[in-house]
């Protein structure tokens, strides 16, 4: 068991002091010799050569030369806080889930925020995604939110997220740009990728440049299912909405702050906490019988497409707090790991091909990152108990007793056992599939442009000069120009004339295509309240 004692909001805090040093404590190597001195190496002679001998000077260096794990493959910048989720109420109508179930019950959380694109050191304000990945330690173990602060995203399908990826991050030959998407590949891709233009539409808005991670809104983006306790499921979306509003940085600042002070974003997250001036969130789900599936002029399964607030207003939950710095950068922000396939009961998937992708991929990168036993690690184990017959493997912490670790068995004891029917286990949601064995997108998905041109008419008009002027920056940097031409052609006039025709007289085209008439209602919802203040 991890933890006796019961779960409330500060029992990961409780869980996380066991490694506290007392004041006083004397230096020792790690098989806890004392030491007498950790300054000089053991020499042959004052001025001789270092002794092979020196097993002390041989421990130390040698850990360090082990200090670096793999940084993650995407969102490698981030930052991270303590904190707890309050029930606002019981939501047992829609879901089972026990931290949705009474008024003013607290659960501890940890969230990450992160960029996509940058490495491990890169600055904090480029135009990107941020990524918003949540973790709840309920008392019926881990959930994980793994979110970001857009509501949809680049492709439909996980099988193109290497492509997507490969296309976004530096070019491989010589590692340029850092951090950005202004190039060739990105833009390339895009261009041949006309499910990405819904995505674009926000990537280039000022949502890609929080002012700060406490402005952000938070998003689960797929569909997901609730399931109540009598095993009655609806789809929801997860939402998060910044007490302190939404603001952003403009470009020309958020450029100027990466040279200025790359670590503006974490800078501010971490000062808020330590002047108690806590980051809070109002945590909400848009809620879709099951028998409305299909009531919607898109997928509610394509992770590519909102649904409109103003057809499934958002219910709220509850709040989120962030109240706690880390203690340890590289125990708690980097070795953590969160995986959307990490639920409970109460809460399941849909069948998004985006979402059933991540649940393959989030479990293998970190068994490459952190490690078969990254269960284990302080920051990533539940405050509830953990017992089955998995046992070894590199760095395995708990010491298994007994002869037996399978099941069933007769010969152990204390073996754990199934949790018989009528006890609160998780038993995936008994959906109905019925179909062929099939490598092809639903023809639902296929309506790309409806919802960028809804986006790009519920912008004010500031908010269409900062879209007008970040494309066109963009691809003033593009050095094809057939992908430029595609960008323009194939997917801006497919959303918007004034759109494609503005920004192709910034970058000196002709806009060539019969650019389609506004095809999306307006949705003044999704505008930002009002410009963010300038930084002096
Ligand atoms: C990491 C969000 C799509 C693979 C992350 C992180 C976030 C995130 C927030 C950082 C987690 C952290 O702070 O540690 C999302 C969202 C997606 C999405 C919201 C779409 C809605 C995908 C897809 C794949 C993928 C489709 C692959 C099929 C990964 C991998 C990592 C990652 C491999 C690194 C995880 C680690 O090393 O711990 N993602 N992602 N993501 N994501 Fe995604």
């Amino acid at each position: 068991a991890n933890a006796a004692s019961p779960v409330d909001a500060t029992s990961k805090d409780r869980d996380l002091q066991r490694d506290l040093v007392d004041p006083g404590e004397r230096m020792t190597t790690n098989q806890g010799l004392l030491v007498s001195d950790d300054q000089n190496s053991l020499k042959a002679g004052l001025r001789g050569p270092t002794l092979m001998e020196d097993f002390h000077f041989r421990e130390k260096m040698t850990h360090f030369d082990h200090e670096r794990i793999p940084e993650r493959v995407v969102h490698a910048r981030g930052v991270a806080a303590h904190g707890y989720f309050e029930s606002y109420g019981s939501a047992t109508d829609i879901t089972q889930a026990g931290l949705f179930s009474e008024k003013g019950k607290q659960t501890p959380m940890f969230i990450r925020f992160s960029t996509v694109a940058g490495s491990r050191g890169s600055a904090d304000t480029p135009r990107d995604v941020r990524g918003f990945a949540m973790k709840f330690y309920t008392d019926e173990g881990v959930w994980d939110l793994v979110g970001n602060n857009i509501p949809i995203f680049f492709i439909q399908d996980a099988i193109k997220f290497p492509d997507l990826i490969h296309a976004v991050k530096p070019e491989p030959h010589n590692e340029i740009p850092q951090a950005q998407s202004a190039h060739d590949t990105f833009w390339d891709f895009a261009s041949l990728t006309p499910e990405i233009t819904h995505m674009l539409m926000w990537v280039m808005s000022d949502r890609a440049l929080p002012r700060s991670l406490a402005t952000m809104q938070g998003f689960g983006i797929h569909t997901f299912r609730f399931v109540t306790a009598e095993g009655v499921s609806s789809f929801v979306k997860f939402h998060l909405k910044p007490k302190k509003g939404i603001h952003s940085l403009v470009w020309d600042e958020a450029q100027k702050i990466a040279g200025k002070d790359p670590d503006f974003n974490r800078r501010d997250l971490f000062d808020a906490i330590e002047r108690g001036d806590y980051p809070e969130w109002e945590f909400g789900v848009q809620v879709v019988p099951e028998e409305d599936e299909m009531k919607f002029d898109f997928d509610i399964l394509d992770p590519t497409k909102i649904i409109p607030e103003e057809d499934v207003p958002v219910r709220m939950l509850g709040k989120i707090v962030l109240n706690r710095n880390v203690d340890n950068y590289f125990a708690e922000t980097e070795q953590v790991a969160f995986h959307p396939g990490h639920v409970v009961p109460g809460i399941d998937f849909s069948n998004d091909p985006l979402l059933q992708g991540r649940l393959f991929s989030y479990i293998d990168t970190q068994l490459r990152r952190v490690g078969p036993n990254f269960a284990e690690l302080p920051i990533n184990r539940p405050v509830c108990p953990v017992h089955n017959n998995q046992r070894d493997a590199m760095a395995r912490q708990t010491i298994n007793k007994g002869r037996v670790s399978y099941f069933p068995n007769s010969l152990g004891n204390g073996c754990p056992a199934h949790s018989p029917e009528g006890m609160k286990a998780f038993v995936s949601y008994a959906e109905k599939i019925d179909g062929v064995k099939i490598r092809q997108r639903s023809p639902s998905f296929g309506d790309h442009f409806s919802q960028a041109t809804l986006f790009w008419n519920s912008m004010a008009t500031w908010e269409k000069d900062h879209i007008v002027a970040a494309i066109s920056f963009e691809l003033n940097m593009v050095e094809t120009k057939a992908i430029q031409e595609r960008v323009v052609n194939e997917l801006l006039a497919n959303v918007d004339g004034e759109l494609a025709s503005r920004v192709a007289k910034h970058i000196g085209l002709q806009v060539t295509a019969a650019s389609k008439p506004n095809h999306g209602k307006s949705s003044p919802a999704l505008s930002m309240d009002k410009p963010a203040d300038a930084i002096t």
